[in-house]
């Protein structure tokens, strides 16, 4: 086989640090990287191979003893002896130079195979896909030629297609890796297997059962130092856009019949296609926005910001499976905990053979399928307490922990999994052209309701609440309650 050089633009970032080299030494331990296979850093900074090597190993010791696992320097020592850096500014011919020299010599003649990672700004990748195209980047000699992008895919559908258009002036489609962690999540590959691999649950998944999905993504921590960058994206472009649209195209999908990339993909984009667009001007009766007390004196944001950091959203899905069957979907920063879960809310049973007492009202049955942190499976269902006078009704989960049931090792990282797939070209749980732009369509309207010069300002919420009131209003105007944030 061609030798396999993994290239990452923006060596010397967080990402890279943080999740990247860690993945693949993960990946290295585990035997899972060809014995060839190098990995080229590339960024500004000078560096020396030594330098780099260095720079990049605290954060990899931290993410294995984070994981729970032993750190074995001689494991490491191997490992960095893959990792080289080669100086450049990707985006100008002379940029790229010294890498092209680079691969040449470690390729020679017969070639070998490429995964560019582009782990710079996006605001950089059409110019690096232009310089790519000039030094033939794409050009499948000896081996593949695969580059991996990360979100944001743009700022709305405009320049979401710009994005893509600048791509393909370089690369075909299917070189493209589009990659959103959260599809690299174990959990979230679950809902599938869930759904298809039991007989139990699909003949209920449809609208004659389930009154209304929710879909929650809440986390602990504030903007931080990220304020800057946050304050031009918001929640709604952050989190919905990509991640949690995903996940509702995982519980909402069609069995795709195979479990390849194009007929996975070919149902999600199915499901996006089918959901109901807003119009700008009634947005509101779909939305909610908020802003966590205290956003506005973070570092980078403006003291009069407008940008949302939570957001509930309601999404209707024109189908024969969903018919009337809203999807509620919610994310914020600095709220009482991390935790994102998937919840069914099922129909309540049509008749009650027990009446409920006086004031009461019945919790019909929910499933709950949590995909971080304590990630596992929750069906909730009434049983009759054990007394002799009477017949009470109690609420009561049936529980599936991952971490109790599989506990040879920690529930492996979502980059470690996607670089393996990019390596193997296992395009599967990346993100295809039309996904992205059938998303922001679902997206722009809702997100120009919020930017409006006359939009309201997002209610303000507490640090380590649930939210904004207005998101319980959204599901009370229509009957409706979230479910507690665990
Ligand atoms: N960090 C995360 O947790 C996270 C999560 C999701 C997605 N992402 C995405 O991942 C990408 C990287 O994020 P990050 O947080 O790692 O950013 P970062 O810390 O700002 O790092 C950016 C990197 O790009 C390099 N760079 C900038 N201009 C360059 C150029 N012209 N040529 C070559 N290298 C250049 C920088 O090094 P020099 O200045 O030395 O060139 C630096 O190594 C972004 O697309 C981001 O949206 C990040």
């Amino acid at each position: 086989m061609p030798p396999l050089t993994i290239i990452i633009f923006g060596a010397s970032g967080d990402l890279t640090s943080r999740k990247l080299i860690p993945a693949l030494f993960h990946l290295d331990m585990a035997g899972l990287l060809p014995d060839d296979a190098n990995i080229v850093g590339v960024a500004r900074r000078p560096f020396s191979n030594d330098a780099f090597r260095s720079s990049v190993e605290p954060m990899t010791r931290e993410a294995m003893l984070s994981m729970g696992e032993s750190w074995f320097p001689g494991a490491w020592n191997r490992f960095a002896k893959r990792l080289f850096y080669v100086a450049g500014d990707a985006t100008t011919t002379e940029g790229l130079q010294h890498l092209t020299e680079f691969l040449q010599k470690r390729e020679g003649t017969t070639g070998g195979q490429r995964l560019y990672y582009l782990s710079v700004s996006p605001d950089l990748y059409p110019q690096i896909a232009a310089r790519f195209g000039e030094a033939g980047y794409e050009k499948e000699i000896g081996g593949f030629r695969r580059v991996v992008i990360e979100k944001p895919f743009g700022h709305n559908l405009e320049t979401g297609r710009a994005v893509n258009k600048s791509l393909h002036a370089c690369f075909r489609e299917d070189q493209i890796y589009r990659i959103d962690h959260y599809l690299g999540k174990e959990t979230v590959q679950n809902i599938l297997i869930f759904r298809f691999a039991n007989t139990m649950f699909e003949p209920l998944w449809n609208h004659q059962y389930i009154d209304h999905v929710q879909i929650t993504a809440a986390e602990k921590v504030p903007v931080g130092k990220r304020g800057g960058y946050y304050n031009d994206s918001g929640v709604l472009r952050d989190m919905f856009q990509s991640h949690l649209l995903q996940v509702v195209t995982m519980v909402a999908m069609e069995n795709p019949g195979r479990y390849t990339a194009d007929r996975l993909r070919n149902e999600k984009i199915k499901v996006l296609e089918a959901m109901k667009i807003s119009k700008v001007e009634d947005a509101f009766n779909n939305i909610a926005v908020g802003q966590y007390d205290g956003y506005r004196n973070e570092e980078g944001v403006p003291k009069d910001s407008k940008t949302p950091t939570y957001a509930a959203i309601r999404l209707e899905i024109d189908n024969g499976r969903w018919s009337n069957v809203p999807f509620y979907v919610r994310s914020g920063k600095s709220m009482r905990s991390r935790y994102s879960e998937v919840s069914i809310q099922f129909r309540c049973p049509p008749h009650m053979l027990i009446p409920m007492p006086p004031g009461e009202t019945l919790e019909c049955n929910h499933l709950s399928l949590i995909l971080q942190p304590n990630e596992g499976i929750r069906l909730n269902f009434q049983t009759k307490v054990p007394e002799v006078d009477g017949t009470r009704l109690q609420a009561r989960d049936l529980a599936f922990d991952y971490r109790d049931a599989f506990t040879e090792r920690a529930l492996p990282e979502a980059y470690e999994r996607l670089l393996l797939d990019a390596i193997m070209g296992e395009a599967t749980l990346f993100m295809r052209n039309d996904e992205i732009e059938q998303a922001w369509e679902i997206m722009d309207p809702l997100i120009a309701a919020t930017e409006a010069a006359n939009a309201p300002q997002p209610e303000v919420y507490a640090p380590g609440s649930d939210g904004p009131k207005c998101a319980d209003a959204l599901l009370a105007k229509e009957g409706r309650k979230w479910q507690k944030i665990r």
